[in-house]
């Protein structure tokens, strides 16, 4: 009897190693590491040790023989990774740190971020290196995204902000909290002052919406950061009163984070970190229909699996998708990995039709919005249906849930297509594609708005190897003259 990888599963490897058998895949040197929303265990190779999920930093491992009922389907899908699927169970090479890793002359790095990325690429800086490690966040409360972004009611994923606050507390840590770079202290300032800098700064701008009105939907950003208490976000930014019809635009799991927590009755809520006052706002909200939009088709869900299997599961707020009966075949020709494969098994809805006075969640494919107005949204169709048609949804409030554009950090290079710290490969460049020395970049500030919180550990670590590259070469070559630094912290730090 096996064990299974569940729906909290952030794909951060971490049960990868310490498995005797090497059945967890795909592993990070395999082309679908980094592609599929979870880690598989293979049923036929598995001996049943349990050391994964003594690993797993969110609980996302069980034993086969206790999933709930509405996790058996974790079972069948670990399996079905394995069926069509030729898996080499052997050990990779082993790899270890360069031999002279001695002469690393990194002493001082600055990490700028607190949220996972940063501290992913401190836990690799303090391993491989005898480095100090300075945090800079411009929020009073370390963790990015992990602490005010992670949905309250995904308790166990927010345990990962257990794991993180250790290595606040490392003796080899300063933590610079309140300290905004590009206000507080220059991103030269930073440069003169540590051997390294990473910028592990995420995106916090809404990717832009063309719409022909110019009313401007609320963004998803706003209501993250009004549940989850972020210090920015006022008690009073989102007011439910007389909100009964919401129209989330976009169907990442955002937009399911979004539905979920409008719809979820409050005793799910309650006891968990959710913010108070959005927690007395939802225990009076009149809400009962939220549309999740989608401008593309169910084949293309933005969304994962495990977060719209997970919204089907739970039985106190039904599930329906809008369409027609091509969608219905659409559906049904979905393979079970598919994101919108558990929607196969819902009633269709028209949303036109409110439901009976409860509440519910209506999918909503291949409708782009084109305009907002008073108690409406307009959308233009690209179905075979209704290709081009506009016509409009009902909505009391209009929310926009369509990714997330970093921002430009004076004295940083900027991609303002990506929306990123102009970079290859983490090392930070400038407009001539030539590396800024000292200068490095994770996370979403690397990559774009894209993946989930164990998606930044190997990123980090691949930023950490080239760092420590680099200051092996430069020692070899010449030594760098570290003289004329001085500690910029104790003179302004606050
Ligand atoms: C709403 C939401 C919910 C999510 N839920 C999940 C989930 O349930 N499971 C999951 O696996 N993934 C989830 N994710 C994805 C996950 O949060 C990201 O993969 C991850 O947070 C990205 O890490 P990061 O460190 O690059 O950025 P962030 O977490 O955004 O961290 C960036 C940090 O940099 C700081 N900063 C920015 N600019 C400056 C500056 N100028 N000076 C100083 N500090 C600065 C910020 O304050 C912040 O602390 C969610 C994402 C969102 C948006
Ligand atoms: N595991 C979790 O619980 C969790 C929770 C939250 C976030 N995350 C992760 O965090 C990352 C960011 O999530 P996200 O939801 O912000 O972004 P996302 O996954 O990129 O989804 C963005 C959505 O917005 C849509 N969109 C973009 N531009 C649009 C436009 N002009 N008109 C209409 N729709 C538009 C996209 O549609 P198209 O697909 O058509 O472009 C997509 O549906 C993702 O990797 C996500 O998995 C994970
Ligand atoms: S229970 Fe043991 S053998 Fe099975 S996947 Fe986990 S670590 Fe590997
Ligand atoms: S969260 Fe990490 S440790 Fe847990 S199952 Fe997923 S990859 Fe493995």
């Amino acid at each position: 009897m096996a064990f299974a990888i569940t729906q909290n599963c952030c794909n951060d490897a971490s049960c990868l190693s310490v498995c005797p058998v090497n059945c967890i895949h795909p592993t990070p040197d395999e082309p679908d590491f980094g592609k599929t929303d979870l880690l598989y265990i293979d049923p036929r190779s598995c001996i049943d040790c349990g050391a994964c999920a003594d690993a797993c930093p969110v609980d996302a491992i069980t034993r086969v023989s206790r999933l709930s009922p509405s996790q058996a389907i974790y079972a069948e899908l670990n399996a079905d990774y394995y069926r069509d699927r030729p898996v080499d169970h052997a050990w990779g090479a082993p790899t270890f740190p360069p031999a002279d890793i001695g002469s690393v002359s990194l002493k001082r790095v600055a990490v700028v971020g607190t949220g996972p990325a940063a501290c992913y690429t401190a836990t690799a800086l303090l391993r491989q290196t005898d480095a100090a490690v300075t945090f800079f966040d411009k929020l009073p409360v370390p963790g990015g995204l992990a602490r005010y972004g992670v949905a309250p009611d995904h308790t166990s994923t927010r345990r990962i902000g257990e794991h993180f606050r250790s290595l606040f507390v490392h003796s080899r840590v300063t933590m610079r909290l309140g300290v905004e770079v590009g206000v507080d202290v220059t991103v030269e300032e930073l440069s003169r002052t540590f051997d390294a800098v990473v910028y592990a700064v995420g995106a916090d701008r809404d990717r832009q919406l063309p719409l022909e009105s110019e009313v401007v939907p609320m963004s998803a950003r706003t209501l993250v950061g009004w549940y989850t208490g972020h210090p920015d976000v006022p008690a009073d930014a989102v007011n439910l009163r007389g909100v009964t019809r919401v129209v989330v635009i976009g169907n990442g799991n955002v937009a399911l984070d979004a539905a979920r927590i409008l719809t979820a009755p409050v005793e799910d809520l309650v006891g968990t970190d959710i913010s108070a006052h959005a927690l007395a706002a939802l225990r009076d909200s009149a809400v009962q229909d939220v549309t999740v939009l989608g401008r593309r088709g169910p084949e293309v869900a933005a969304f994962t699996r495990s977060e719209c299997q997970a919204l089907v599961d739970r039985t106190s707020v039904p599930v329906l998708v809008a369409g027609d009966d091509d969608l219905s075949s659409v559906l049904a020709a979905l393979p079970l990995s598919a994101s919108a494969a558990p929607l196969a098994s819902v009633p269709r809805a028209d949303e036109a039709e409110t439901g009976d006075g409860a509440r519910r969640i209506v999918f909503s494919f291949g409708r782009a919005p084109v305009a907002v107005r008073p108690g409406a949204l307009d959308v233009r169709g690209s179905g075979a249906s209704d290709a081009g048609v506009v016509s409009s949804i009902p909505a009391d409030l209009v929310l926009q849930a369509t990714g997330y554009r970093g921002s430009a950090l004076p004295g940083l290079p900027f991609d303002a297509d990506r929306g990123t710290v102009r970079n290859v490969e983490g090392r930070v460049v400038d407009s001539d594609d030539r590396p800024v020395a000292g200068a490095y970049v994770v996370g979403w500030a690397k990559r774009g708005a894209t993946g989930g919180i164990g998606d930044n550990k190997l990123d980090a670590e691949r930023t950490v190897e080239l760092m420590l590259a680099d200051s092996l070469s430069a020692a070899t070559s010449s030594g760098r003259a570290t003289a004329g630094r001085r500690p910029l912290f104790g003179r302004t730090g606050r």
